[in-house]
């Protein structure tokens, strides 16, 4: 989960990490270091807290030199502190190191190493590491042989990043398994390492992305890609057209907001060069969708976490609409520990912002290992989910920095109906009439979900009246339901009011008992094929002294008529809807979380990517 930055050059170090890391603080937020080699020896400044924190340390008691890294903190093991802080110095002080994974066998290496004489100084597992590299180098090895002796005893998944007073014109990185990436910039006379690209793109954007169970030895001049038992292997450099501005927060007050109001242009980019309106042809050229007879395929099995689990839930009306062929959509926690009935009849579609979440990625593995067809919808160029795929569909969105997702949920939704068109046309189900029309429909997405955006304002006055509200329920059916687990989880996560989502014809099962005074109801009712069953719905929560926020489209009177509040959106195909109906609930979370004066781009608790279990 945590974020790691690291130069070598001839530059000063600090600033250029400081600078990453705070590109980088959405992975993790509670501690922060840097380390610098100043001449012979290792400089340390770490602290709790965020990069801010670091900052003022370093302001007051600075470093400089070059190499260095730097790394910023999601404790996994022993709670935020400065001790337990990054970097870690080996017990020679001769070594130093950051990480992002779990050590699983670290109970195990602490007792021998402390039988051995060494002194623990944190609580970390990663304190082993740096002690038996450490001790690899005292016993006479190289720092490249220490740091392949280490990691040939540790277990679980790991990218970590180490410089040596013993060899200080190299850093040395390694990738072992799924616990984040490790990407290499190139610089002319120098070079940057970082677990994901934003910290060092204002400097290069051409990249070398580290594949589990490979290491790198990185000089200023040159970089040596090999296996953990030192094989060379060739590298490729990655170009990255990400617009570094688009990391930037800009005039907005948070990065949320930024990426909520991205999503007309982010969502042109999403369908850029996939439709060819010539002869009304779906274009989803790293899918390799050829590979597959699709009329062979039994079934879809989409595997996503949080948010993007919701956008799955949407593609599964998608795709069985469109393509009739059956889907079934499972949180990737749960996939992998029920023995799931998959082969290679099926195709599993992975769903992930960052392309590294451990859930995900373990489920993708285990569907593999499976025999089943693997796709994945990604944003992060060069993860892990883009990588294990045998075809992918890139969000195309840029950057996501705000913890809570916003475009890398509507994005999917798009590459979704796109996929469903695609599919149903290789299954020759669609006239070109039928084909030609939901084409149009999804052009038209960015330009509505422009209208919706710019109702801000109508949306403020919502989050005003309701920002002191303790519980509230959001209500949907048929292809929005998903919508309102999306907004009450937004909700929840940036304000810590109590949401609650429910399909809308529960009510009656339970929920109902819930309704008074007290807890509002949201209830997600656009012109659908469920639009009359939400009407009769709302009709009881009104009937029980529910205050009721509806959602509605436009020029909805019976709508308005229930509704003590309303959120519009404009008139669109149903299957389109909920690309537009999750705009007023993101802008309504951010409201009422930037009204309570909350960190809504950094949550309490949460991470960006969760790259552990
Ligand atoms: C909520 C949110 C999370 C993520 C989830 C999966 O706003 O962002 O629920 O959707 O952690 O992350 P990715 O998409 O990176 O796999």
């Amino acid at each position: 989960m945590c974020g790691i930055v690291g130069y070598i050059g001839d530059k000063d170090a600090t600033p250029i990490i400081l600078e990453g890391l705070k590109k980088l603080e959405y992975r993790g937020y509670d501690s922060a270091g840097i380390a610098i080699l100043d001449g012979k020896s290792i400089q340390v400044r770490r602290d709790s807290g965020k990069i801010a924190h670091l900052g003022e340390l370093l302001s007051k008691d600075p470093i400089h030199g070059s190499p260095g890294i730097g790394h910023t903190r999601w404790a996994t093991h022993g709670e935020p502190s400065e001790r337990n802080a990054h970097p870690h110095i080996g017990f020679n002080g001769q070594v130093v190191l950051v990480h992002n994974g779990i050590v699983e066998n670290y109970l195990d290496l602490k007792q021998e190493l402390m039988a051995e004489g060494i002194q623990f100084n944190s609580e970390t597992d990663t304190e082993t590491i740096v002690h038996l590299i450490e001790s690899y180098l005292t016993a006479g090895n190289s720092l490249q042989e220490a740091v392949q002796n280490t990691l040939a005893r540790i277990r679980g998944a790991h990218g970590i990043v180490v410089i040596s007073t013993r060899e200080p014109e190299k850093i040395i990185a390694a990738r072992i398994g799924n616990a984040g990436g490790v990407v290499i910039g190139l610089g002319k006379g120098e070079n940057y390492i970082a677990s994901d690209i934003p910290a060092i793109l204002e400097h290069t954007n051409e990249m070398i992305f580290l594949e589990s169970q490979q290491m790198a030895v990185i000089t200023k001049d040159d970089i040596k890609l090999m296996t953990l038992n030192g094989t060379r292997i060739n590298y490729k450099i990655e170009k990255i057209d990400w617009d570094p501005i688009s990391a930037v927060k800009g005039n907005y007050r948070h990065f949320m907001q930024k990426e909520i109001h991205e999503q007309a242009r982010a969502l042109t980019d999403t369908l850029a060069g996939r439709i060819d309106f010539s002869n009304s042809n779906i274009q989803l050229n790293t899918l390799n969708i050829d590979k597959i007879d699709i009329n062979k395929i039994t079934g879809i099995k989409i595997i996503a976490c949080g948010t993007a689990a919701h956008a799955g839930q949407v593609g599964k009306y998608l795709i069985e609409s469109i393509a009739r062929i059956p889907v079934e959509v499972d949180i990737a926690s749960e996939f992998r520990y029920r023995d799931p009935l998959v082969d290679k009849s099926q195709i599993v579609i992975a769903i992930s912002q960052s392309g590294e979440t451990a859930d995900t990625l373990a489920a993708m593995e285990e569907a593999r290992q499976k025999g089943a067809h693997i796709w994945s919808i990604v944003n992060a160029i060069g993860s892990q989910a883009m990588r294990l795929a045998e075809g992918f569909i890139s969000m195309q969105v840029g950057p996501e920095i705000g913890v809570a997702s916003t475009k890398a949920f509507t994005a999917p939704l798009v590459d979704l109906y796109l996929l469903a068109v695609l599919l149903a046309d290789k299954k020759d189900l669609l006239c070109d009439e039928s084909k030609s029309k939901l084409i149009s429909q999804i052009s038209m997405v960015p330009d509505l979900v422009g209208t919706c955006l710019e109702r801000e304002a109508e949306v403020i006055e919502v989050a005003r009246k309701y920002k002191d509200i303790e519980h509230i329920l959001y209500l949907g059916r048929g292809i929005n339901m998903p919508i309102a687990y999306e907004g009450a989880l937004k909700l929840k996560e940036i304000s810590y009011i109590h949401a609650e989502a429910y399909p809308a014809g529960e009510m009656k099962h339970g929920p109902i008992a819930l309704i008074d005074k007290q807890m509002p109801v949201l209830a997600i009712m656009p012109k659908d094929p469920w639009y009359e069953k939400m009407l009769s719905q709302v009709e009881q929560a009104k009937a029980r002294g529910g205050k009721t926020i509806i959602l509605a489209t436009d020029g909805d009177k019976r709508a308005k008529e229930l509704g003590d509040d309303m959120l519009w959106i404009p008139e669109a195909a149903w299957m389109i809807n909920p690309i537009l109906a999750v705009i007023p609930l993101q802008i309504l979370a951010y409201h009422i979380a930037a009204m309570k004066g909350l960190d809504v781009d950094q949550p309490r608790n949460l991470a960006k990517s969760v790259t552990v279990e």
